[in-house]
Formats: C-alpha cells, structure tokens, sequence
C-alpha cells in the first residue's frame, strides 16, 4: 500500500519529508517527490505549489509515476463554519471547486463539465481513519465538504458565499484539484486540514501569519499519527 502524501507549501511538507526513512529524492519538472518510509508506511510525499493548477499537475504526476492507492492532502484553511475553530481539524467528506461555475449555460454552479459533479466524495474508508486518529490525538475535528478555489479568502460576504452555496465547513486552494485528479483516475483520497484563519477580514494580516505554521504541524501529527497505527 503506497500512500501518496501532498501539501501546498514548505511550511506543509518539509517537516513529513524529513521524518522518512531512506528517502530517496526524484524531480519531476519542478516537482520534488520523496519516496521512503513514515511510520513504518510506504509514502511518497510532494510539495505542490499554490493553486488548483499546481495541485493537479502534482497528483497526475504523482499518480502517473508511482501509482500510489491513495493519495492525502495535509495543510490548512481557513474555516467556513461557527463551529469548526481556529487549530481545530477539517476532514473532507467532499471536496468542491468554488470558483468552477457554467450556471449562466444552466448548470449547478460548481458543476464540473464532463464527470458532471458537484461534489467529489472522499474515500470513507479514509475518512473514518482520519477520525478516529483525530479522537486517539484528542484533537477538535469535523467531516465536512472543502470548498478549494484560486483565491485566499479574506472577506466575509465571499465566505458567506461558499459556505451557503456549497454547505461547506474550510476553504483553502489545492484541496478539490487533488480531488479531481484522483476521481478520474479512480484513486482514493482525501484532505486533512488544520484551520489557520477565520477567512474574514482578518484573516490575511492577523490570523494567518500568527497560526499558519502551528496549524500546518497539527495537520501533519495527524497524518502521521494515522500512518502509525
Ligand atoms: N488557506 C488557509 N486559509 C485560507 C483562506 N482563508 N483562503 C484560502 N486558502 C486558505
């Protein structure tokens, strides 16, 4: 079993990669995969870049050169609901584009032309695991559907936004790319996301400089705690 493992940032990935045991480093166009071991797991683990491009570049690669059955994606969001906190854990049981949208054709907005889903579901085998890891590291957690889109939010009427038009619980910009990627190519996935900002008007100059990296390390002891057992 080959757990492909990917994050957005530095501040995502660093610390899993260097916690693996005979890595052994490839590039792929700009791509870094490290291939080893974590937690007595095989792991291949990438840093992806920002974006819903960057994201599924990396999980076709990745999945295209090393087949991994099932594929992770760590980082951190920014919360969407009154009852998901700040360092409190996101765990898709979905994932959306926000910013995907043919309604003006007559569409569901966020519909996605060709697989003609909204919603892509999360592996609930992975899901259920995540959770009660989430429960083993006594960590505040809920399963909800993360809203991913090109754009840091940062204001109140476009969270709003995503969080009524999709019922969703985090935002963030990698999330449903990797999604995507893995439902058309029938790998299972899901995201793991640790909130480090309210994504309000304070979210781009107070919270999240403040919380970014603590969040980013919360996500991957939850990874790693859910490879360990
Ligand atoms: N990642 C972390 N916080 C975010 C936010 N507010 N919007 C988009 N991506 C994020």
């Amino acid at each position: 079993m080959l757990t492909g493992i990917i994050g957005a940032m530095a501040v995502e990935t660093e610390a899993i990669k260097a916690l693996i045991d005979a890595p052994v480093t490839e590039r792929v166009g700009n791509i870094e995969f490290v291939r080893g071991k974590l937690c007595g797991r095989d792991v291949v683990v990438a840093q992806c870049g920002i974006g819903k491009v960057f994201a599924a570049i990396c999980a076709q690669t990745m999945i295209l050169k090393y087949a991994p059955d099932r594929i992770i994606n760590t980082g951190v969001a920014g919360t969407l609901s009154e009852t998901v906190g700040l360092l409190d854990i996101a765990v898709s049981s979905s994932v959306v584009e926000h910013d995907m949208d043919t309604s003006p054709l007559g569409d569901p907005v966020g519909m996605i032309s060709g697989i003609n889903i909204v919603n892509i579901p999360a592996s609930e085998g992975l899901i259920s695991d995540i959770c009660a890891a989430a429960e083993r590291l006594g960590k505040r957690w809920a399963v909800g559907v993360i809203a991913s889109g090109d754009q840091f939010i940062a204001d109140k009427a476009k969270k709003e936004y995503i969080r009524d038009t999709f019922s969703a619980i985090a935002c963030e910009m990698e999330g449903a790319a990797i999604g995507h990627v893995c439902y058309v190519n029938g790998v299972d996935f899901a995201v793991i996301r640790c909130i480090s900002d309210n994504a309000d008007d304070h979210a781009g100059a107070m919270d999240y400089p403040t919380l970014c990296k603590r969040a980013a390390e919360q996500s991957q002891a939850l990874l790693t705690e859910l490879l360990r057992n």
